[in-house]
């Protein structure tokens, strides 16, 4: 649906899931795609699916040094990236009152500060290129305090990205360099398993869905293709709903 000729973009979390889907819609609109992600043998599979136009490398969101690593020998071995596509990520499921500091600390570190470390290290490359496309996968509960199954360490991760996005997007537009982010609700992956085969709740969930269903990955990806294409020349610092209407502001 989206024209990526001619542009390498890096996906994170793109061995299976939401990610997936985005780095498949990338290679049919032409373009060429890294997949980073923690699981080589799903990461590597994933690359082979995507004939010649896929690269895997290994990459732990939950450790700075290594995203910086990561960025650094990708940029190194490729003529040019054109775009950073943020989807990796975890989710937390605990109520408040039961979150322990080890949780609450791993969920920020892999959610925000591994979408805050790759994008802190490709950003001088883009500011040395003219330019590049950024697209952050945030959450719905980053906005409503916790969404249909996420909580409290995982919304805040999540509403951390969001001014994360708007802050990468005011202070990177005079360099040419656009950051928005998608923010999905209920989406039918690995990370969403056992919540959709728990009846009660998935009926639950669903009724908070003006849509009334969950969506495919592919309609999440839609929208991060969009942001991360030409077609979104002119849309910056935006944090777009892809929800079946959730939040309607
Ligand atoms: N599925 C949903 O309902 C839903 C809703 C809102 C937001 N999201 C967000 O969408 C994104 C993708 O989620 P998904 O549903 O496709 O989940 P998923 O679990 O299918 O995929 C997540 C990917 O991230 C990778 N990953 C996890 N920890 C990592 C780490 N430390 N380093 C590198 N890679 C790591 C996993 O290996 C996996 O490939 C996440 O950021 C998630 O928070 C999902």
């Amino acid at each position: 649906m989206f024209d990526f000729k001619e542009k390498t973009i890096i996906v994170t979390g793109a061995a299976q899931g939401i990610g997936k889907e985005t780095a498949k819609g990338i290679v049919e609109g032409g373009g060429d795609v890294i997949i980073l992600d923690l699981n080589s043998e799903k990461g590597e599979a994933t690359a082979k699916e995507f004939n010649g136009h896929a690269t895997f490398y290994k990459i732990d969101l939950g450790d700075c040094k290594n995203c910086r690593e990561v960025i650094n020998t990708v940029c190194a071995e490729h003529d040019k990236i054109d775009g950073l596509i943020n989807v990796g990520g975890i989710i937390s499921k605990a109520k408040f009152e039961d979150i322990s500091d080890e949780e609450w600390e791993r969920t920020i570190r892999i959610n925000l500060t591994g979408t805050y470390s790759t994008c802190s290290e490709i950003y001088p490359y883009f500011m040395k290129n003219g330019g590049g496309r950024i697209v952050n996968v945030s959450s719905v509960a980053g906005k409503i305090g916790g969404g249909l199954l996420g909580t409290a360490a995982y919304a805040s991760s999540k509403a951390g990205v969001n001014g994360l996005t708007k802050a990468i997007a005011k202070e990177g537009g005079k360099y040419g360099i656009s950051c928005n982010a998608v923010c999905p609700s209920f989406t039918h992956t690995a990370m969403t398993k056992s919540l959709a085969e728990d009846k009660e709740k998935n009926d639950l969930i669903i009724n908070m869905i003006p849509l009334r269903r969950a969506a495919e990955p592919y309609e999440i990806a839609q929208m991060i293709l969009f942001f991360a294409s030409d077609a979104a020349s002119f849309v910056n610092g935006e944090i777009g709903d892809c929800d079946g209407g959730i939040v309607l502001d």
